[in-house]
């Protein structure tokens, strides 16, 4: 099957052995558009993309636990716990996150959009960095905070590339040096973040009272770092996969902004070039989990105790099983306009117990951002496929290049 041009083919080249990140994801889309579905060796890890068996990994994280050894040298949170220590960390930001995505709420997500991205900011190269702004101030004010996001934005911008070297440190061999530097860098971002953050009166008030009513044990800024990156960057990822496809598709990009200019966010057309996006170019493209349990089956078949699974989240969303055409991007899918797609092979979220905490917010600000960009501007067409980057998120290279023309 042939695939098209939205990312670039030189990119996606099967190297053996790969050489980093980016080369793994290369091996999700190959492996997903030769129609190889069955399970696979990964590194050391055993990739799978079947519905079934990603339902039965999801479903029971007892026995299938996260694995995030990499995420766990930035901070210990929510997103890498298992069992009781995951519990309780959830309900320290869980029902933040809900009232914060609350209908009623809304107006607080444009108004953080709005302020962020501003004509200069969207026209000058700095989009990106308006929006981990913008979504870090939707992440702050979820967590009762006040602070001027402008400098956690360019934390962030430090942390991706923090995130590559831990990434790296993890799947290959690492050199001494490397290790050295990421010790050294993680040090730094943690020392960085916690002086931001301590100008946050209100914040970090509001996150110790929570705390005190459940465990004083759990590492907050650790809580905190992650949750952050976690809700902040695979939202940003999102818009600007978005943006690079709209930038080379000016229909696409007209048709939408036709209807948006004649209503909200809340337009079907734009939910469903939203949707698409995130089918073809998922924020996080593979899962990681490992095998509890000697005797363990997944969806009936026999898995080894200490297995490592990863679930390619680019395989289900490319499974020829489950998608008409799906090496085609298409804004108008019928599986999303009829609402028929297969529930256990779309999961840009992920599902189940572990689904993303954020998933109400990060649907809302996608939406808002992208109708505000959509409404007053036009992104000039851009001929050449997309390159990514994999930091944890999934991201398209080139945002900054872009040139947005006032409409
Ligand atoms: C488009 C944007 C987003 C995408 C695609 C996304 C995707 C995901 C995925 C796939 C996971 C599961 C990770 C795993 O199992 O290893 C996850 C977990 C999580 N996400 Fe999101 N996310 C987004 C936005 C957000 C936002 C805005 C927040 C919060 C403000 C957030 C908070 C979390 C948290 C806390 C978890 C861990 C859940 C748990 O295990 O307790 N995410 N997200």
């Amino acid at each position: 099957m042939q695939p098209t041009a939205i990312l670039d083919p030189a990119q996606l080249r099967d190297k053996v052995p790969a050489r980093n990140v980016d080369d793994i994801v290369a091996k999700l889309f190959l492996r997903a558009w030769k129609g190889q579905t069955g399970p696979q060796p990964l590194g050391r890890m055993q990739m799978i993309s079947d519905p079934a068996e990603a339902s039965d990994l999801l479903s029971r994280p007892t026995d299938f636990p996260k694995y995030y050894s990499f995420l766990t040298e930035l901070g210990q949170s929510r997103l890498d716990a298992n069992g009781t220590d995951w519990e309780k960390r959830r309900d320290l930001t869980q029902p933040l996150y809900k009232d914060a995505a609350r209908t009623a709420n809304r107006a607080k997500l444009c108004d953080a959009y709005d302020r962020w991205l501003t004509d200069e900011a969207i026209q000058s190269g700095q989009i990106g960095r308006a929006l981990l702004a913008a979504a870090s101030e939707v992440f702050s004010h979820a967590l009762g905070g006040t602070v001027d996001t402008a400098p956690i934005a360019d934390w962030l911008i430090n942390l991706r590339q923090t995130a590559i070297l831990a990434q790296h440190v993890a799947m290959f061999d690492p050199s001494t040096v490397q290790l050295q530097d990421l010790q050294k860098r993680v040090a730094q971002q943690r020392q960085q973040l916690r002086g931001i953050l301590a100008q946050d009166r209100a914040l970090a008030q509001h996150m110790h009272e929570r705390l005190m009513e459940l465990d004083h044990s759990i590492d907050l800024l650790g809580e905190v770092i992650i949750n952050l990156f976690a809700g902040t960057e695979t939202t940003v990822s999102s818009i600007c996969w978005a943006l690079n496809i709209l930038a080379r598709r000016p229909q696409t990009q007209e048709e939408i902004a036709a209807h948006l200019l004649g209503g909200g966010p809340d337009s079907p057309v734009l939910s469903n070039f939203i949707q698409e996006v995130m089918r073809y170019c998922p924020p996080v493209p593979l899962l990681v989990r490992t095998v509890a349990h000697e005797g363990e089956t997944l969806a009936g078949r026999p898995v080894t105790q200490g297995q490592m699974v990863a679930l390619s989240i680019v395989g289900l969303h490319h499974h020829t099983d489950y998608w008409s055409d799906p090496t085609r991007f298409d804004p108008t899918r019928k599986e999303f306009v009829e609402n028929s797609y297969h529930r256990r092979a779309y999961l840009p979220f992920s599902a189940g117990p572990r689904v993303c905490g954020g998933l109400g917010l990060a649907r809302a600000e996608v939406a808002i951002a992208l109708s505000h960009i959509l409404k007053r501007y036009r992104i000039a067409p851009v001929a050449t496929p997309i390159r990514y980057e994999f930091s944890l998120t999934l991201r398209p290279l080139g945002t900054s290049q872009l040139q947005f023309d006032r409409r």
